[in-house]
C-alpha cells in the first residue's frame, strides 16, 4: 500500500495535484490562529494557504520527495529535525509536514484538521482507524472541513474512492454537508474512460 503511493510520486503520477489548490478550501474555511493538521498532504498548496489566514500548519506526508518539492518548488527555506517522524521546519513560515507514516505520527493535539485527497485516498478497510487516529490528534472542538466524493462505483473503481454520506456522517456525525458540485472534469482520466458521467465533490464541515 505505501510502496505504490511512493512509486507514484518517484513516476510522478500525481493527477490529484491541484497547481491553485483547493477552491473549495478558499470558499468554506473559517479557522485563523489555530494548530491546523493537514493529513496525508503530498505537496499541496493548501498548506501554504492556510499559513496565509494565519493559521500554524502542520502536515503529514509519506514521501519524501514529495516534502521536499513542496519546500524547494515554492522557495522556502526549511530545516530537518529528527524524530520517530522527520519534522520539515519552514524556517521563517508556520509550516512544518512531518515525514512517514501518517498512523505513526502522534504529535497533537490540533485545533483545526483540513482532509482533502487523504479519507478519499484509503480503501474502505483502512478508513475507519485513519480516522480514529485523527480523531486522537485533535481537540473535541477542533474546526474540520473534509473533502469527500461520490460517484457510482459499480461503473469506475478508486482510488480515489467514493465515500457515501452515510458513512462520513458514522465517523463525524457533528458534520454539516455544505457543498457539492460535479467535478468528473477534473477526476481521473480512468473514470471518464470507464464511462462515468459524475463524481461529486461534496464538502462537509463543523462547526
Ligand atoms: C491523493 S494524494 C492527496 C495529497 C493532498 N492531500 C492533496 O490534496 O494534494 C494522497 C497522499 O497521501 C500520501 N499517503 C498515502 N498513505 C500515507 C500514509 N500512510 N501516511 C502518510 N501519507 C500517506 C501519498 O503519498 C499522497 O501524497
Amino acid at each position: 500500500m505505501t510502496e505504490s503511493w511512493l512509486e507514484r510520486w518517484q513516476e510522478g503520477r500525481t493527477g490529484w495535484h491541484e497547481s491553485e489548490g483547493n477552491a473549495s478550501l478558499r470558499k468554506h474555511w473559517t479557522a485563523s490562529g489555530t494548530r491546523v493538521l493537514v493529513p496525508l498532504c503530498g505537496k499541496t498548496q493548501d498548506l501554504i494557504w492556510l499559513e496565509r489566514q494565519g493559521n500554524d500548519v502542520t502536515g503529514v506526508e509519506l514521501s519524501e520527495l514529495a516534502v521536499r518539492a513542496f519546500f524547494d518548488e515554492n522557495e522556502i527555506a526549511y530545516s530537518c529535525v529528527e524524530g520517530a517522524l522527520t519534522a520539515y521546519r519552514a524556517n521563517d513560515r508556520a509550516i512544518t509536514i512531518y515525514c512517514g507514516d501518517y498512523f505513526s505520527f502522534s504529535d497533537g493535539p490540533f485545533d483545526a484538521y483540513y482532509d482533502r485527497g487523504a479519507l478519499v485516498a484509503l480503501p474502505a478497510d483502512i478508513r475507519r482507524s485513519y480516522v480514529e487516529h485523527s480523531r486522537s490528534l485533535l481537540n473535541a472542538d477542533a474546526t474540520k472541513l473534509i473533502i469527500s466524493l461520490e460517484y457510482d462505483e459499480s461503473i469506475a473503481t478508486g482510488p480515489p474512492f467514493s465515500v457515501p454520506a452515510s458513512e462520513i456522517l458514522e465517523y463525524w456525525s457533528e458534520l454539516c454537508r455544505v457543498d457539492a458540485y460535479d467535478d468528473i472534469e477534473n477526476g481521473p482520466p480512468k473514470f471518464r474512460d470507464a464511462g462515468l458521467a459524475m463524481m461529486l465533490e461534496v464538502i462537509w464541515r463543523y462547526p
